[in-house]
């Protein structure tokens, strides 16, 4: 996978196979300390002790569909090759926090890749999970919810004919509004 955007795609796959109603995706960039911060956070069933520390595990999955489970073991590794590594914090019925950190400035750092279009179809392909998506640039930060969404095409967001290019747009200018490329 060549864009963080992409594990974060699979990050939040977890979640909600782990039946989340709210997801939290935080992005935090830091080039003058430098460090990138990727966190994700539900309110699923969670994992026991053993799952947790197996999670990372190429060869351990929870799926029957296929033996292999390589969501959370490609992030670690794509960290491990930047200077950081990832955490997992989670418990039975209390949810899980993935914190994923970066050297900023590293060479083989991955690119962010799109975040306007990752949360655009996260948004609206699961129109009844509550989307927390804080974006920050050293000072700046920019956030969407999918509560406002929803205020505003009235629960009918993920039919609104102009919920996709409204959703697109309020990314694409608040990211640009605090220096990430969309
Ligand atoms: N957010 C989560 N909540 C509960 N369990 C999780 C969560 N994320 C991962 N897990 C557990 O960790 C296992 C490994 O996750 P990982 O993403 O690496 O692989 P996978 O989801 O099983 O397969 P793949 O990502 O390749 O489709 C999962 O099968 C699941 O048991
Ligand atoms: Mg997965």
């Amino acid at each position: 996978m060549e864009d963080l955007s992409l594990h974060i795609i699979d990050i939040v796959e977890n979640a909600i196979a782990a039946k989340a109603r709210r997801i939290e995706v935080s992005v935090v960039e830091e080039p003058g300390e430098d460090r990138l911060t990727i966190e994700i956070k539900d309110d699923g069933f969670g994992m026991d002790e053993e799952v947790r520390q197996r999670a990372v595990d190429p060869f351990f999955t929870t799926r029957t569909s296929r033996r292999v489970g390589l969501g959370l073991s490609l992030l670690a590794q794509a960290a491990r090759e930047a200077g950081g590594k990832l955490e997992i914090d989670s418990r039975p019925g209390d949810g899980t926090k993935v914190k994923v950190t970066f050297q900023y400035g590293h060479i083989d750092r991955k690119p962010m890749g799109s975040m306007a279009e990752t949360m655009t179809m996260l948004f609206l392909g699961n129109p009844d999970v509550d989307f927390h998506y804080t974006h920050v640039k050293g000072e700046r930060s920019y956030t969407l919810k999918s509560e406002w969404m929803r205020e505003k095409f009235h629960d009918q967001a993920s039919v609104a004919p102009d919920a996709i290019q409204w959703l697109k747009k309020h990314l694409q200018e608040g990211l640009a509004g605090i220096g990430v490329k969309g």
